[in-house]
């Protein structure tokens, strides 16, 4: 079963006072509602040793935007990957589309940085997405199976990658992909991942979603089968907006997807689904009874074609 995971991305926004008082307020919206679910902030690179301070007394995680692949050297400009682990991040954005888009960031920069901050000892957010054009022009799945394959080449540590699926159109746009529409592309990308790494990567890994997320649009991507959390631009910058939206995702962390088992996240042998329609706890005992494959049909319990 996979917790949900939704990080704030406030990108070049807030000064350090600033981005110290909206940690705290985020703090405060919270209250203690949000046990279920994973949750992160990312300011810009001058807070995160102020920011962090503010969060140590609670669950929540410290985030950088990106990390350079180089420890240290002459590099204007850039963070290294052992900096922002040295002042106390555990998560790290890479390849995010801003980054993609305006400052030459391309799949082999992305895949070095990866391999760099997992040898620091960090987490990984990868993000992907299409733009606009590639959308209307068919070749979505060509350009996510390629970012994310390209991304991931040579790595082989996936349990400490999340993977942010972000359309470019939707970014900051107010136009957000339909639950359905990013469920789909979801899918597509765990199949990629259980073809790399397996079929335990395929039901484990974390996909979130980003791009006009706000908290009146949370609780039905959340409740799709394959959508892990968001990673949220606009809305992290308000405390009770971002609270609404890891409320929404704490709230969706366990039932949704036996109550929603028509677009469950396995194509394989359907037998935990009608269990779930009828009997939800029975389903959820299904989920976790890891000898289920062998006894019942001596299958594996996902297959990984693209439904
Ligand atoms: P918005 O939520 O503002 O669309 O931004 C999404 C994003 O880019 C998060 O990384």
């Amino acid at each position: 079963m996979r917790k949900k995971i939704v990080v704030g991305n406030w990108k070049m926004n807030n000064t350090v006072a600033e981005s110290v008082t909206l940690a705290t307020d985020v703090i405060e919206a919270l209250g203690e509602g949000f046990s279920g679910c994973d949750v992160g902030l990312a300011p810009t690179y001058l807070a995160l040793d102020a920011v962090g301070q503010v969060l140590e007394e609670s669950d929540i995680q410290l985030v950088a935007q990106n990390c350079h692949y180089e420890n240290d050297g002459a590099f204007t400009g850039e963070v290294s990957a052992r900096m922002i682990n040295a002042i106390g991040c555990s998560y790290v954005i890479i390849g995010h589309s801003e980054r993609r888009q305006y400052f030459g960031e391309t799949n082999a920069t992305v895949n070095l940085r990866i391999k760099k901050a997992l040898t620091e000892g960090l987490k990984v957010i990868l993000c992907v997405g299409e733009t606009l054009a590639e959308r209307e022009s068919g070749v979505t799945e060509t350009v996510i199976s390629t970012q994310v394959r390209e991304g991931l080449e040579g790595i082989s540590h996936i349990g400490a990658i999340v993977i942010a699926y972000e359309p470019v159109w939707a970014i900051g746009t107010g136009k957000t992909a339909s639950s359905a529409q990013a469920d789909e592309v979801h899918l597509f990308i765990r199949t990629i991942i259980g073809e790399l790494y397996g079929e335990p990567a395929f039901r484990l890994v974390r996909i979130q979603y980003g791009g006009s997320v706000k908290p009146s649009n949370a609780a039905e991507l959340f409740a799709m089968p394959n959508i892990d959390g968001g990673l949220i631009g606009g809305a992290s910058l308000n405390a009770e907006d971002f609270a609404a939206i890891i409320h929404a995702a704490s709230v969706s962390y366990v039932l949704p997807r036996y109550w929603d088992s028509e677009r469950a996240l396995c194509p394989g042998p359907k037998i935990g689904f009608p269990l779930a329609k009828s009997a939800p706890w029975a389903a959820i005992l299904w989920e976790i009874i890891p000898s289920r494959t062998s006894f019942l049909s001596g299958r594996p319990r996902c297959s990984f074609g693209v439904t």
